[in-house]
Order: structure tokens, then sequence, then C-alpha cells
């Protein structure tokens, strides 16, 4: 499995020239992506800028050596990649099993060019499976827990050594147990309107090239084509 998420994220860094400012994704399979551009700045002296999205992924990148700029200091992004936790054929996905979706959502909507890398496990008929991760204010947190629960989506919050699991923006998350999302439109619409919601994890439609490592070889699923 390491090794198809390293051939995904090796192949991403393809898509980066020299001035490109880069959107770093957060994750296992971002991970390779991030290293392999840190390889190339220092073997082919490839020249970009780039933003994290996440505290992690800035961490490796300053040991990388790769230059970074604030979100706020870049007018549109040339190209980011990042994981997903599912994937549909719709190219709507899941996204925040490591925590970061809010950041990694910031991050992706002023991106020119959006990728995603996963491991063939991600493409599904339907999300859902996965548990949607919803990032909340801690200020009345449980009142959106028993709205969750009230609604029948199964939340759960979630927790990091026992305790309340800390976003980097300093805010809880609630995973959704749902099974099954019929409609992401709807669902996201919804979760967008709920007071004490800051960001969920359904990236519908965002995203325009999904690279797939399978057991025979790459995919390059692109939008529209
Ligand atoms: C981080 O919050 C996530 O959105 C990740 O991008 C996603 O969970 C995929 O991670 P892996 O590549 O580790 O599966």
């Amino acid at each position: 499995m390491e090794n198809l998420k390293e051939q995904a994220g090796v192949r991403a860094a393809q898509y980066v020239t020299d001035g490109m400012t880069v959107g770093l994704g957060t994750g296992s399979t971002a991970y390779y992506f991030v290293q392999e551009l840190g390889r190339r700045l220092k073997e082919e002296g490839l020249q970009i800028k780039a933003v994290t999205t996440s505290s992690r992924t800035s961490k490796q990148a300053r040991e990388l050596g790769i230059p970074l700029l604030d979100i706020d200091e870049v007018e549109s992004i040339d190209l980011t990649v990042d994981g997903a936790d599912e994937v549909d054929k719709d190219f709507n996905g899941i996204k925040g099993g490591g925590g970061a979706l809010l950041m990694e959502k910031v991050v992706a909507l002023p991106s020119q060019h959006y990728i995603w890398v996963v491991d063939e496990t991600k493409l599904v008929n339907q999300l859902g499976a996965f548990k949607l991760p919803v990032e909340v204010v801690r200020y009345g947190a449980k009142q959106v827990f028993r709205r969750f629960e009230k609604a029948g989506y199964r939340p759960s919050l979630r927790l990091q050594d026992g305790q309340p699991y800390l976003t980097d923006m300093q805010n809880f998350i609630i995973d959704l147990d749902l099974k099954a999302i019929p409609d992401p439109e709807a669902l996201a619409l919804e979760l967008d309107q709920m007071v004490g919601v800051v960001e969920h994890g359904l990236f519908n439609g965002l995203v325009d090239t999904v690279i797939v490592a399978g057991q025979t070889g790459l995919q390059i699923l692109e939008k529209n084509k």
C-alpha cells in the first residue's frame, strides 16, 4: 500500500514546473508528493513556492527547504495536490480523515488545477462508508452534536489520547457515520447552513484530476474528458 501511495505522489509531482505556486496537501499519500518536490528542488533546482494545508505539512516542507508562503499572500495557486478518503465517479469526495479539511478546502478553492492522489481502495460508487468529518467550533459543540444525533447521523467526537482532537484552527471534529450519502450536494448545503459548523469534509466536484495507484499501475482520471 505504501508503495502505491508513493507511486501516486511521485507521479503528481511531474505536474509541477518552475515558477509555480503549489498547494501541498496533507496525509500519507500527499506526503510522498511533498517528498518528491523536495528531491526535485535539491537535485534539479526546481524553483517553486508553496502554501500548505496543515502544520504537519508545513513542518515537512520546511525540513525539505521548500519556500513557503502564507495563504493570504497568494492570489491564486497554480496547482494543489492532496489526498482523499473517498472519491466517487462524479469527482465528489470525502476528506478530513487526517483532520486538515478546513485548511485543505481553503487552499483548494483558489487552485487553478486541483489533483488528488489516492490508491484504488479509495474509489467508491457512493460516498459515505468513510465517516464524514465535520469541523465545529468548540463553543456549543455539544449542541451541534445533539442536532446530528437527532438527524440520525450517528456522530462521534474525534478523540486523541482520550481528549477531543483539536484541529490546526483549534476546532473540534465530529465524525458522522452515515454509511451512505445518496445526495452529496444536498448534504453539503445542509451542513453549510448549520450554526457551529465551520467546514465539512465533502469536497464536491472541486477536483479536476485524480491519480489512482492500483496493483496494475497508475490511472489518471480527468473531469470532462
Ligand atoms: C487530511 O485531513 C485528509 O483530508 C487527507 O488528505 C486524507 O485523509 C487522505 O489521507 P491519506 O492519503 O493518508 O489516506
